[in-house]
């Protein structure tokens, strides 16, 4: 069959990359791609999404994947299924799941589904009176989307006051800051976990944590993720099960019984309190840096599983995983994430340890080529991913995989995957 992938980052690449090596698969496509998708496939400069949909039907491809959750806010997914295309992602009305906080927070009260005590309000005395009810920190939350910087953990009431202020003024984030959430700290660790859904069944997938921060031990700004792994040991067959049962099975026919059932990834974030999981958060879409790690944990073949899910016949399938650890190691530019950086040529030297060659791989995203040289152009710029049959050994193959990537300014953590070292 042949893929269409919308996007443009590591995310996209790494779906890329798994679809590259499955032989149900002739051609790939990329909309944009970046400068290093066109080596798996072909890139496509076309933005209106009506304009790509006549161009799936042109060029008779099978299967879209929506990797970003722009498109799918935007609704990709309603424009695409109305020309009778098969498209793996959640329609407009489900993406409100990630697209409005006010929506998802509502959705789990609504279903019992477990979250974080909150109040949703655009009147500011409202959120006053409710943070004096709260103990410290607090957490305030603009409604839509704010590229990952629409949540204020506040350390005191004061400056919880003062962050939903100036979001319902509209100062922080303009209209995505009229209506916010304001909410108590959990406190606990967090997990990302994954449902592939087909609008009625589910696959879960390993469970993977990210390092949101950008510096070692969790300080610095938080970023769109510095590295992840999985499966992570900070989850057991217990925990699955409650995740399954008060969390993925309500949520899929909650969506069902308010006419948006949910076709897509669903990416839970999740709080894990006394070992309670708790819902922080819902994505349509897969997490960048977490795909990079569970598409070459995928035994099954990508396409069969997502072309499944894109034409509700996931209970068909039978998921496997290989028996592995990933570890993904981000490399950003010199000045992520405050601004961005002067492009710089990236060279990677040529691998000779037969071992690191067949267990690690680069997954590309901010970059670009130039006169036919590979340049870092963005903030994330590639991971380095390590598969191993310990997360020690995965982590040693993704940081000897780092060492051999070069280009001026670039900066990584040193310490992926140190929660799962730990236990
Ligand atoms: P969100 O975009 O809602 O996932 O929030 C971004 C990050 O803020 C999460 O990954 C958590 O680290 C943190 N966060 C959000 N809500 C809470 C909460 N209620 N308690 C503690 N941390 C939170
Ligand atoms: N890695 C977190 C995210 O993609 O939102």
């Amino acid at each position: 069959m042949d893929v269409l992938i919308v996007g443009s980052g590591g995310r996209e690449y790494s779906i890329g990359l798994a679809l590259s090596k499955d032989k149900n698969v002739d051609k790939l496509y990329f909309a944009p791609g970046n400068g290093k998708t066109d080596e798996l496939g072909e890139n496509v400069d076309i933005k209106e999404y009506e304009k790509l949909a006549d161009f799936v039907k042109t060029n008779s491809i099978d299967l879209t994947i929506v990797g970003p959750e722009a498109p799918l806010t935007d609704g990709i997914v309603d424009i695409f299924e109305k020309e009778g295309l098969v498209i793996f992602g959640p329609s407009k009305d489900a993406a409100r799941l990630e697209g409005s906080k006010v929506f998802m927070k509502n959705f789990l009260a609504k279903y019992d589904i477990p979250t974080a005590k909150y109040i949703e309000t655009s009147d500011y005395e409202k959120a006053v009176d409710f943070i004096d009810s709260l103990n410290e920190p607090i957490v305030v939350k603009a409604d839509g989307l704010c590229a990952g910087k629409g949540v204020i953990i506040a350390e005191s009431k004061d400056e919880a006051k003062k962050a939903a202020f100036d979001m319902l003024s509209g100062e922080s984030f303009g209209d995505a800051g009229k209506k916010i959430i304001v909410e108590e700290f959990l406190d606990g660790y967090e997990l990302s976990v994954f449902a592939v859904c087909d609008g009625k069944d589910y696959k879960i997938l390993p469970a993977a944590q990210d390092h949101k921060r950008l510096l070692d031990k969790d300080k610095g700004p938080n970023t769109g993720g510095m590295g992840a792994y999985a499966p992570t040991p900070l989850i057991n067959d217990k925990l699955y099960k409650k995740i399954e049962d008060r969390i993925v099975k309500p949520t899929l026919r909650g969506m069902e019984e308010i006419n948006s059932p949910y076709k897509g990834v669903l990416f839970i974030g999740i709080m894990v309190v006394k070992n309670e999981p708790i819902v922080l958060e819902y994505n349509v879409r897969f997490g960048d840096p977490e795909c990079e790690v569970l598409m070459p944990l995928l035994k099954t073949p990508a396409s069969e599983l997502f072309y499944k899910a894109a034409t509700n016949a996931l209970s068909e399938l039978n998921i496997e995983f290989l028996n592995k650890y990933a570890v993904a190691v981000v490399i950003a530019s010199e000045n992520y994430p405050y601004k961005s950086s002067k492009p710089s040529e990236i060279i990677v030297d040529k691998i000779v340890d037969e071992e690191l060659k067949n267990n690690s791989h680069i997954s590309y995203a901010g970059v670009k080529k130039i006169d036919g040289k590979l340049f870092a152009t963005g903030g994330r710029v590639l991971l380095c991913i390590g598969l191993a049959n310990s997360i020690k050994d995965a982590r040693d193959r993704a940081y000897e995989l780092c060492g051999q990537v070069h280009f001026a300014g670039k900066q990584f953590r040193t310490d992926i995957a140190y929660q799962a070292l730990k236990v």
